[in-house]
């Protein structure tokens, strides 16, 4: 008898797959638009220069390899909230006995999505939760797989412009009580961010009816900068009473495969914020005991020294503006194939993805003919353009237009 004999094999990771893919592709002209993660001039996805000045110091002083606690490292949690919430948060005053957020690190961000789906699961027992239409697909798998019942609001309509309008609408439907997840910016997988008023309108909706928001926040840095992609985040820490958020640093850290983020939760008060943690603490060490320790050291070792700090911000400012200027030089690029004005919104969209609007089909030709590798849905990752290239890449566009 064979034990695994009802075993049926699924499809890969679409995503991941890509990276697969590209590397056995032999074409030399190949060109990786798929995982989000960023690349260099040269195509390197490269290691910080403050991320390896932070590990060089800590191989000097690390003392232990003994494990952290089940919120991870005390100090990473405390620059984290400050990164994210602001220095001068009200939320962080009265230091421990007043404050009313708290960190706890996680596996990356998706660990941070997967323990919030375990506690809305456990101990929010009803609650469905509303993701974007479309999503980043892990998104809806982990909710789903988690137990949780998944729905959807509009977010980009099929004239791949952001649908304001739509979402709000679906919004003023959703039961009192359920979870909404919000991207505070660098939408993947679109690009399209909502603006402020927008923001506005959008906690409007949500302390109306009373819905809990979990604000996924994997690029803060990428868009218009650190505090500046940080802005909803905060309205909504400073608006409303409970709010999670799911903070990365794989991108803007550059490191994506230490595993490094949190779930940030804000509570009412300080001792309701003892209850969750104490439940997070006790999901998490079903899920994965102690998070790893690297990644929130390196990050804690910058962010803790406002020399390294500075060049950590030069650094990611560099990487933001090269992105940004990819995204204009493309669309120059498309312009003497008359496609300027159809593909004008790779310049507005913000972060590493774009939502090209090219159908599968012509994702799928584009593989096949030119060697360059997106999502299936048009998901286009600009990190990953060559600028030397990008007139290349325009002539493939247009042979698939
Ligand atoms: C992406 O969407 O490409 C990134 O968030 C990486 C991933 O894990 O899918």
């Amino acid at each position: 008898m064979s034990h695994f004999q009802s075993v049926a094999r699924v499809p890969g990771d679409p995503i991941l797959g890509l990276m697969e893919a590209f590397r056995a592709d032999p074409s030399p002209a190949k060109l990786d638009l798929g995982v989000g993660v960023y690349k260099d001039a040269q195509g390197r996805t490269p290691i910080m220069a403050a991320v390896k000045l932070a590990e060089q110091r800590l191989l000097s002083s690390e003392t232990t390899k003994g494990y952290t606690s089940g919120h991870g490292d005390a100090e990473f949690g405390e620059l984290l909230l400050r990164l994210v919430l602001g220095q001068d948060s009200p939320l962080l005053a009265g230091q421990r006995g007043g404050q009313r957020a708290g960190t706890t690190q996680t596996p990356g961000g998706t660990g941070a999505l997967r323990l919030t789906a375990d506690f809305l699961y456990h101990c929010l027992p009803g609650r469905g939760i509303w993701l974007s239409d479309p999503t980043w697909p892990i998104h809806e798998t982990i909710f789903a797989e988690a137990g949780l019942a998944v729905h959807h609001y509009p977010y980009v309509g099929a004239d791949n412009r952001l649908d304001v309008e739509g979402m709000l609408a679906a919004l003023e439907q959703v039961p009192s009580g359920d979870v909404v997840l919000l991207h505070a910016c660098c939408h993947n997988p679109t690009g399209f961010d909502l603006s402020r008023d927008d923001w506005y309108r959008v906690l409007d909706v949500v302390r109306r009816r009373e819905l809990l928001p979990l604000i996924d926040f994997a690029y803060q840095g990428f868009g218009d900068g650190l505090e500046e992609d940080a802005w909803a985040v905060r309205l909504f820490a400073a608006e409303l009473p409970e709010l999670l958020i799911t903070s990365s640093c794989s991108k803007n850290f550059g490191l994506y495969r230490e595993r490094t983020g949190a779930l940030i939760v804000c509570a009412a008060d300080h001792d309701k914020l003892l209850d969750v943690r104490s439940q997070l603490a006790s999901l998490a060490r079903n899920l994965w005991s102690t998070p790893p320790a690297h990644g929130a050291a390196v990050v804690a070792a910058i962010l803790g020294d406002p020399v390294l700090s500075l060049q950590w911000q030069t650094e990611l400012d560099a990487m933001r503006e090269r992105v940004l200027r990819l995204r204009h030089g493309l669309v120059e690029a498309l312009q003497p194939f008359g496609l300027a004005e159809r593909f004008a919104h790779i310049a507005v969209q913000r972060g590493m993805f774009s939502y090209t609007g090219l159908s599968p089909e012509q994702v799928r030709r584009l593989r096949e003919e030119s060697s360059v590798y997106m999502v299936g849905s048009g998901r286009a990752n600009v990190a990953g353009l060559d600028e030397q290239r990008l007139g290349e890449l325009a002539a493939a566009i247009a042979r698939v237009c």
